[in-house]
């Protein structure tokens, strides 16, 4: 087991709550907080006038109420999209969430973020840079996980924010992995749940480095990573997993 210390829940709530409210929006914090999680993962990019906000897509399509590119609107025009009618009408009116304002939440409630760089195409490590920054300006105490797909974006991050601590997410298990984390001095790989087992936690283990998991969300598939030795669960389930 890693000597350091590591601050995070073993449970996070993907995108927010999983599926039971429009992900990556504030609403979807707090039904997942209403379910007693205390961590939450989410996925940040950048406006074209460069502020970090929430979302999974490329694309607005999805997600919003508009169409197209996601980076190329201003906050202004971003902030006044419906990002919660598609995906119900309880839900209608919800508007995408600020990095800012998903600082000002998790803060007050005491809660640990995951926050995922998801940059537009070629925004690796500018939306690292900024998004770092932001970090920096708008935590106090506990801070944010970082993590990506994209190692350009977790470079990024550490030239703005060496101390907040990254985390390597891997959707395939290709020859330099591991190096790769260490290259990027993550204190965490974060896998999907089909390629973790009690050898891949070992190897991470030996590095120092932390192993979780996304997106987990049966009851047989977490037994077995908790026998495994991970250090974190992200699930869409907030409804059938317990995180206390
Ligand atoms: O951060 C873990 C997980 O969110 C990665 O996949 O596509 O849901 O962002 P995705
Ligand atoms: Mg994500």
């Amino acid at each position: 087991m890693p000597a350091t210390d590591w601050p995070y829940p073993f449970w996070i709530a993907h995108r927010g709550a999983g599926k039971l409210a429009p992900e990556n929006t504030l609403a979807a914090f707090r039904l997942g907080a209403s379910y007693g999680f205390r961590a939450f993962e989410c996925d940040v990019k950048l406006s074209r006038d460069l502020v970090p906000f929430l979302l999974h897509d490329a694309t607005l399509n999805r997600t919003t109420s508009a169409k197209g590119a996601a980076g190329l609107l201003d906050w202004a025009q971003l902030a006044r999209l419906d990002a919660g009618a598609w995906h119900s009408a309880a839900f209608a009116s919800e508007p995408l969430a600020s990095l800012e304002a998903v600082a000002q939440f998790c803060l007050e409630q005491g809660l640990a973020l995951n926050l995922e760089l998801k940059p537009s195409p070629d925004q690796g490590l500018l939306t690292g840079q900024v998004v770092g920054r932001e970090v920096l300006r708008l935590w106090r105490g506990k801070l944010p996980l970082f993590s990506s797909f994209d190692p350009e974006a977790l470079r990024g991050a550490a030239e703005t924010a060496p101390l907040v601590p990254r985390a390597l997410l891997l959707g395939a298990l290709k020859p330099g992995w591991l190096l790769l984390a260490q290259d990027l001095a993550c204190a965490a790989v974060v896998t999907d749940y089909r390629l973790m087992d009690k050898t891949v936690v070992a190897l991470i283990h030996k590095v120092g480095l932390r192993a979780l998991v996304y997106t987990v969300n049966d009851e047989t598939a977490a037994t077995r990573l908790i026998a495994d030795g991970v250090d974190g669960i992200i699930t869409d389930a907030v409804d059938r997993f317990a995180p206390a």
